[in-house]
């Protein structure tokens, strides 16, 4: 049997005031796109940060291509074959592309640094990758997705055999999202580990060979993406039937507030009916916000209207505020 590319056995990770992760234990196959969902604090980033060295689990064992590893920093991950691209990563913004590349190890010919090397060298990296750059710019300059596409470079070029994207489509455009799924094929075609952490339904289900959910710090289940429907990632990802989710936030709340009601042309919309109606939003980009009152409702109205062109009357009421909002009718 072919050794996992990372296996955690127990991990458990505590912030203070969150228990982060508790007991988790999964494998993620090499060369695999291996997908890391569920709702928002349900621990992928930590698990993710654990992977690449930011992060040191309290407990239990993470184990690279058979090996047991501790990572106390990610030039260690790094080392070992893990990087990870993230948004919030520190390149430095002004300078340049070919600068922010090299830096760790700087080309130089009789103590002065060989420009002319650093772009050649910059380039190639770039190129590994597939991504055509101007070098010469400030990092600070280029556009979100050009970023990432510098720091999977920075993390190929520098022998990331497993790479780590946390929710890496969250700020890119439409094109610069088709652009970077490529780069994830060209990678895995070459036998690169990708952890994709997200919780958007067409990314996991295009890119993903297996996924694996969790839910509040804990391990639900690891599948092959293909023996899983959208509904039943959904639902390991919020640990009951939609129909129940929007049960509870569709009809009246405590007492009588209502907390979240619809009506489409004055009628209720019953839970099991608003269920249908926000099939195609499980597939849509967005996510719901957790808020479950005014924001959650207004958030489905407007992806219900958009997606089925309907009128809907919305009325929303947080203790305060109480409004009704009329989408306009597309067709
Ligand atoms: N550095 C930190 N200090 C304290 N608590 C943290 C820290 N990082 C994460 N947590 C807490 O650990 C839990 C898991 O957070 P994590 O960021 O891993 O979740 P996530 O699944 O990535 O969520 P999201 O979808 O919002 O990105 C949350 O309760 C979070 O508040
Ligand atoms: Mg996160």
């Amino acid at each position: 049997m072919n050794v996992a590319a990372v296996r955690f056995e127990g991990v458990s990770k505590r912030f203070p005031g969150a228990q982060a992760l508790t007991d988790v234990s999964f494998d993620i196959a090499a060369g695999a796109c291996h997908a890391l969902c569920g709702e928002n604090g349900a621990g992928k980033s930590t698990l993710g940060k654990i992977i690449a060295g930011i992060h040191q689990p309290d407990g239990g064992r993470l184990l690279i291509n058979g090996s047991e590893v501790h990572f106390s920093s990610p030039r260690d991950a790094l080392a070992a074959g893990v990087g990870m691209v993230h948004q919030e990563l520190a390149f430095c913004d002004n300078l340049s592309v070919a600068e922010n590349l090299t830096l760790s190890d700087l080309p130089a010919r009789g103590g002065i640094v060989d420009r002319e090397a650093m772009r050649r060298r910059a380039e190639a990296m770039l190129a590994e990758t597939g991504t055509e750059l101007d070098v010469t710019r400030e990092f600070g300059k280029l556009a979100i997705g050009q970023r990432q596409m510098v720091q999977i470079a920075a993390a190929v070029g520098g022998g990331a055999r497993i790479i780590v994207f946390d929710e890496p489509t969250s700020s890119l455009s439409q094109a610069e999202a088709e652009r970077l799924f490529a780069l994830i094929e060209r990678l895995k075609a070459r036998g690169v580990t990708c952890i994709y952490v997200s919780h958007r339904m067409p990314e996991i289900f295009q890119l993903c060979d297996a996924v694996t959910i969790l839910r509040d710090g804990r391990h639900v289940a690891t599948r092959p993406t293909a023996s899983l429907t959208e509904s039943d990632l959904v639902q390991m990802m919020i640990g009951r039937p939609l129909a129940e989710y929007f049960g509870r936030h569709s009809t009246s709340g405590v007492g009588d507030e209502v907390v979240f009601a619809v009506q489409n042309q004055g009628e209720p919309i019953t839970a099991p009916e608003l269920e249908r109606l926000f099939d195609p939003l499980r597939r849509g980009a967005a996510r719901p916000p957790e808020d479950g009152g005014l924001g959650l409702g207004l958030f489905i109205c407007a992806e219900v209207a958009k997606a089925h062109g309907g009128s809907i009357d919305a009325t929303c009421t947080n203790g305060t505020t109480a409004f009704t909002v009329r989408l306009p009718r597309a067709r």
